[in-house]
């Protein structure tokens, strides 16, 4: 992941704004957030996503793997004090909460079976996750494929793996952005699934 923080400095484009805000927006429309929440980003580089949201949850645990995308986060968060972060895998956690998100990180994780099972075992009861990631692509997202493990991810792929780990009311909601590069459209979805 060091590519990631050699990347860190230059992450918070207009683009990157844009997409986190629609993603945030999605995860508005379809979770309820209250005060009450205690709220993971895992993969959070460097807060995209967690500066629209934080104002409306409890508090906030940002985790990553590049220790130069956090400094920027905690930098970036200092006023907050609902907001802490921790340099670890999401493999590494042992707390537990009642909303896990992330965005684009999915398919930087090699065993998305794990991974559910991971996230389920994170959650409160009747927690939530809300997880942001490319729809299925052919490959030309990413320049090079070097930590990149999934294409995107089909719907039926999705349920299947996160029903089996034991989420219900799991859905997948498409088309949450666009992102467009070299002149093509790689749209985004938004798994929504409960404990
Ligand atoms: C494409 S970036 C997305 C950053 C941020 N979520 C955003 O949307 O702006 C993927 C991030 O996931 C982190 N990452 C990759 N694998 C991880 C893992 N197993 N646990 C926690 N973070 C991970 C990387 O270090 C990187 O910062």
């Amino acid at each position: 992941m060091s590519n990631f923080n050699e990347r860190a400095k230059d992450w918070d484009t207009e683009s990157k704004i844009e997409r986190s805000n629609a993603i945030a927006r999605s995860i508005k429309n379809n979770i309820k957030l209250d005060k009450n929440m205690n709220i993971l980003d895992f993969g959070c580089g460097t807060g995209l996503l967690i500066f629209p949201l934080i104002e409306e949850v409890g508090a906030v645990h940002g985790i990553d793997l590049a220790p130069n995308m956090l400094d920027i986060l905690k930098e970036k968060g200092k006023g907050y004090k609902n907001l802490t972060t921790e340099l670890t895998g999401i493999f590494e956690i042992t707390s537990t909460f009642d909303l896990i998100m992330s965005s684009m990180v999915m398919h930087h994780i090699k065993d998305i079976t794990k991974l559910a099972v991971k996230l389920y075992d994170s959650l409160n009861p009747d927690g939530m996750i809300a997880i942001a990631d490319l729809m299925e692509e052919d490959g030309s997202f990413h320049d090079s494929l070097d930590g990149i493990y999934s294409l995107g991810f089909s719907n039926e792929f999705l349920e299947k793996i996160f029903r089996d780990a034991g989420f219900k009311e799991i859905r997948v909601v498409e088309n949450i952005f666009v992102i467009e590069k070299n002149k093509k459209k790689y749209p985004l979805f938004l798994l929504v699934g409960k404990k």
